[in-house]
């Protein structure tokens, strides 16, 4: 059985304009009485006072010296005419300008924002990092520390997660999602919004969620910030669309759209995105808050003539609140005026942002974060570093190690730590690091010396820049390379390399980094390569040649102590990418859910005439999406199956034995794919529908169980209707999406 997407969003979409409390508002205590004091207060607001509701403002100058955009700030919070302020944190500041939006006449406070991506004071990994870690516990424990940080120091609301399916790593942006797959995606989305909001908002430890950017931003046509989407409807729902939905079901509070058009229509302007399907379909009771200015540029878009034309569209399609552009504030009002935007469409928008300042209990007190021995406490819990050390642990991804090069021994007594971020602390923090503090930051050096003590020397030289094409520094680098035993090299991006507008048309490492790696293979030496970056980089030639590749991404905080624990073994690495890593930038898009076996596949290796291939170079990535290796070893045995054929009502119990065949204690992601045979639409390769982080040691063995319902199945259909068809199915089970263990088959009944 399917049904339509178009039909039931339809039906359903003429509903979205009544706003009632859906179930998934669960954590509301008394939604009746929120509800009616909404009401009453809608009843007292001018038009003007409704329009500052639905504005943002960027406060950075707020609490700063005297000047014009201070003062016009203060008196439109003053006036009432502005209901949120982003860019402003801490107790003191906080305080200072909720005292402002207290004395306006309907005394509405305001709503406190920032971007507490992968931390607040304590720097976590990059979120794409910790999308490597496979631990949604420890992704949620992240993500609440960093919402209890940011809470403590007054923030009500935290642009975060960023859960847009990222398949191009051009895209600068890929380090603030969770990667290529939608299912893991949607399992970390969920997890995030979780640990931000915890089970019930309004606690002084939990911030606000916000699920951005709606929808399919990290589809931009080749991976060029800000532009433009062309998807087909089965890849908007089946890729760009679960992971905001697990997001939504989480109980996310608010969504932003995002710069991008889709399909011709600038997400903020985009009806079918946020009115059929976010507030219709999926009955959304948040607020969606545009993102910085995309309200006025659906004018250079070419989508709307002028700023009032840009505001008819945004309010029209869903856009609740107005982030800088002041499109709303200075038009909307006019609009209502002339009978071009109902004033339902004002209410219904103000009616949501006046339920999430309700649920913050911020009515019953406006300050309740704004408590500075709590801030102080918080702030300096030593449990936050804590976890973010053991994040970062987590989230490190072994892609090599030949001749058990790693983990280095502590019998060395001398070890050569060279390259560019060696020293880096700043860079390890990564993009969106908006309130750290980068002098606490642990380099490399400093963690390494740690553990190391006075047992090993090591020797450091810089070899080189990030980037540039200085080599000046390369013969002292091969010196200190031939005096020490062992060579641990670290290489990658500057923190500014990847992030919003950090599009790069090439992603080989920077500079001249492979080229000091080349002149200190040369030495002989056994070479352990670090790489730090936020991004899958290409470094063709140190991952052919380097005895040991550890990806660091960019660790936070407590880098220097991850990375020297897990180098040193006190750490056994786990990872897993979320990402396919390219040989070459041609290769993208690589995403592993986007190979097909098309019509002309490989049958014989190397054997590519005629076959959907290049004849310059492989169809397959560098390193696949999955794969990270341990200092231990897996066995995967004994996989049994309830059923070999299933009807639509039963499910597929799936059972195999792990077995950790190494020495030491380790963690492995078992990993389950499918692959649909034969469908009205041609399905992928491989698609990832389940998996289970399992710790063993060594020698134990554990049975790993999953099941294999219905839904695992679906997939929509050339009318865009979600279902199973009958027909034969592929499983595979897997440390890697390349590197399957186990594999069966069972087949759907019609
Ligand atoms: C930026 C980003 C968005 C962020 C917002 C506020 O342009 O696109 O992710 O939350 O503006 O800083």
């Amino acid at each position: 059985m399917r049904f339509s997407v178009y039909k039931s969003t339809l039906v359903i979409a003429l509903l979205g304009f009544v706003s009632f409390p859906s179930h998934a508002q669960k954590h509301v205590a008394d939604t009746a009485s929120i509800e009616q004091r909404i009401s009453g207060l809608l009843a007292q607001m001018t038009l003007e006072e409704k329009v500052g509701q639905l504005t943002q403002y960027t406060g950075s100058q707020l609490t700063g010296p005297a000047s014009i955009r201070k003062t016009t700030l203060l008196n439109s919070i003053r006036e009432g005419t502005a209901g949120s302020v982003l860019n402003v944190k801490g107790v003191k500041d906080t305080r200072e300008v909720q005292t402002v939006a207290m004395a306006s006449r309907l005394k509405i406070p305001l709503l406190f924002g920032l971007d507490v991506i992968h931390g607040y004071k304590t720097v976590f990994p990059i979120p794409l990092a910790e999308a490597a870690s496979w631990d949604l516990d420890a992704i949620r424990q992240a993500a609440h520390l960093a919402a209890r940080e940011a809470a403590a120091s007054g923030v009500h609301w935290t642009f975060a997660p960023m859960v847009d399916v990222a398949r191009d790593p051009r895209w600068g942006r890929v380090m603030e999602g969770a990667g290529e797959d939608p299912y893991l995606g949607s399992q970390i989305a969920r997890a995030r919004v979780l640990g931000f909001q915890g089970e019930k908002l309004g606690g002084t430890d939990a911030v606000l969620a916000c699920a951005k950017h709606f929808a399919a931003y990290g589809a931009a046509i080749a991976g060029r910030d800000y532009n433009a989407v062309d998807l087909s409807p089965q890849q908007l729902w089946e890729v760009y669309l679960p992971p905001f939905k697990a997001a939504l079901d989480a109980g996310a509070a608010t969504f932003m759209n995002s710069f991008n058009a889709l399909n011709g229509v600038p997400a903020t302007g985009n009806r079918y995105l946020q009115r059929d399907i976010l507030k219709g379909k999926w009955n959304y009771q948040g607020f969606v808050v545009s993102d910085w200015g995309s309200i006025a540029e659906q004018v250079p878009w070419g989508y709307a003539k002028d700023k009032a034309d840009a505001a008819q569209k945004a309010i029209t399609a869903g856009s609740d609140m107005d982030m800088e552009s002041d499109a709303y504030h200075n038009h909307l009002g006019e609009l209502v005026k002339a009978g071009k935007v109902d004033i339902a469409l004002v209410d219904d928008a103000v009616r949501r942002v006046l339920r999430k300042k309700f649920e913050l209990g911020l009515f019953d007190d406006p300050y309740k974060f704004s408590n500075e021995k709590r801030e102080k406490q918080v702030l300096n819990d030593p449990q936050s570093r804590v976890a973010a050390r053991q994040m970062a642990e987590k989230s490190m991804v072994l892609l090599k190690n030949e001749k058990a090069v790693l983990p280095l021994s502590r019998q060395l007594h001398s070890v050569a730590v060279i390259g560019p971020l060696v020293r880096a602390k700043r860079d390890l923090d990564g993009s969106w690091s908006v309130a750290s503090d980068t002098t606490l930051t642990v380099s490399l050096l400093e963690g390494l010396t740690r553990k190391v003590g006075s047992k090993t020397q090591l020797r450091y030289a810089k070899g080189c820049d990030v980037t540039g094409d200085s080599r000046a520094g390369f013969a002292q680098a091969v010196e200190t390379a031939k005096n020490a035993e062992v060579v641990v090299l670290a290489v990658g991006e500057t923190w500014n390399m990847s992030g919003e507008a950090k599009s790069r048309s090439d992603i080989h490492l920077p500079g001249v980094q492979e080229e000091l790696f080349q002149a200190l293979k040369a030495t002989g030496k056994p070479i352990v390569v670090v790489v730090l970056g936020g991004r899958p980089l290409i470094f063709n030639a140190i991952s052919d040649q380097a005895d040991a590749i550890l990806y660091g991404w960019w660790p936070g905080s407590e880098g220097g102590n991850a990375l020297a624990n897990v180098l040193y073994g006190d750490y056994n690495p786990a990872g897993k990418l979320p990402m396919s890593f390219p040989r070459a930038v041609g290769q993208i898009p690589i995403a592993y859910n986007q190979q097909y076996n098309t019509g002309r596949p490989i049958t014989k290796p190397g054997d590519a005439t005629y076959k959907s291939a290049y004849i310059d170079g492989a169809n397959t990535p560098r390193f696949a999406f999955g794969h990270g290796l341990s200092y231990t070893t897996f066995k995967y045995s004994d996989l049994k199956l309830s059923r070999s054929q299933l009807t639509a009502a039963e499910n597929v119990q799936v059972q195999l034995r792990l077995t950790n065949t190494g020495k030491v204690a380790g963690e492995e992601v078992v990993q389950l794919y499918l692959r649909d045979m034969v469908a009205s639409v041609v399905r992928p390769l491989q698609e990832l529908k389940d998996f289970k982080k399992v710790h063993l040691q060594a020698g134990e063995s554990k049975a790993v169980a999953f099941t294999i319902d219905r839904d695992k199945l679906a997939f929509y259909n050339q009318q865009l209707e979600w279902g199973a068809e009958p027909g034969e199915f592929k499983l595979m089970i897997g440390s890697a999406s390349n590197d399957i263990r186990l594999e069966s088959k069972f087949e759907l009944l019609p």
